[in-house]
């Protein structure tokens, strides 16, 4: 029932601290030069073009058109592809995922994939968001639909597991896992609430007709600002990151 759509340039204003904020995921990577590595969920390529840098043959994939004709304007190699149905076998030295695997409601699908896609003693490292992710956020948009007689579960699009149930189901797969651990991070929002909800609230405006949608969003904002917004009239938004290492073991 989720309708998620991108526009890169709205990406890059409201939300371009995603890649940005991905960077102790790529340390925890560590890509070395020569390696294979499939970015799952590759957006526009802004990490991507990182490991890159470091020396790595890169593939991206991404479900979002926009998304991909963005990163191979970067000239990354970079394609179109479900992340939870993907065949790449056994050709890569690692798998990386940035802030991706909660838009995958199919997470056992996702993960096969990236088991799929490693040689046996390849990793795959990724950061995504975990258990009380934008949980006021959430609550709100939740409340809103409410008050239109709208029940939000179905709209919910994203995937915010507790570290043990995701740490189960890596090891379902047969991985090992070397480290998990959910990160609080609260996020400051360069375009505040409004713009946050542009880019990302599309899936729960979708349950209202087109003309509520305005109201709708106004009303998110306002509950969320004695909560998200400080005195300076600056948004921070309730992030938390599960971040993981896992090993395909040899
Ligand atoms: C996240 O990166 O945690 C996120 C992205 C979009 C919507 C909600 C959360």
């Amino acid at each position: 029932m989720s309708e998620q759509t991108w526009n890169a340039q709205g990406y890059q204003t409201n939300a371009g601290f995603v890649p940005v904020l991905g960077r102790p995921v790529l340390e925890l990577l560590a890509p070395r030069p020569g390696e294979h590595i499939l970015d799952l969920g590759c957006g526009d390529g802004a990490l991507t073009v990182e490991l890159v840098a470091a020396g790595a043959t890169v593939v991206g994939i991404d479900a979002s058109q926009e998304m991909i004709a963005s990163a191979r304007e970067k000239g990354l190699n970079a394609h179109v592809a479900d992340a939870a149905h993907l065949s790449l076998d056994g050709a890569f030295d690692a798998v990386f995922s940035n802030a991706e695997l909660h838009w995958v409601k199919d997470a056992d699908g996702a993960i096969a994939s990236a088991w799929r896609a490693l040689r046996p003693g390849g990793r795959f490292v990724g950061e995504f968001g975990g258990h009380g992710n934008v949980a006021a956020i959430v609550t709100a948009l939740f409340a809103v639909l409410a008050r239109r007689g709208v029940d939000a579960a179905p709209f919910h699009p994203w995937f915010y597991p507790t570290l043990q149930a995701y740490r189960a189901r890596l090891e379902a797969a047969g991985f090992r896992v070397d480290s998990i651990a959910l990160v609080p991070r609260p996020t400051p929002l360069p375009t505040g609430m409004a713009g946050w909800l542009a880019t990302f609230a599309n899936p729960f405006m979708a349950a209202l007709p087109e003309a509520d949608r305005k109201a709708a969003l106004a009303e998110v904002v306002d509950l969320l600002r004695p909560a998200l917004c400080d005195d300076r009239g600056d948004w921070t938004a309730d992030y938390v990151r599960l971040r993981f290492a896992a090993t395909r073991p040899a």
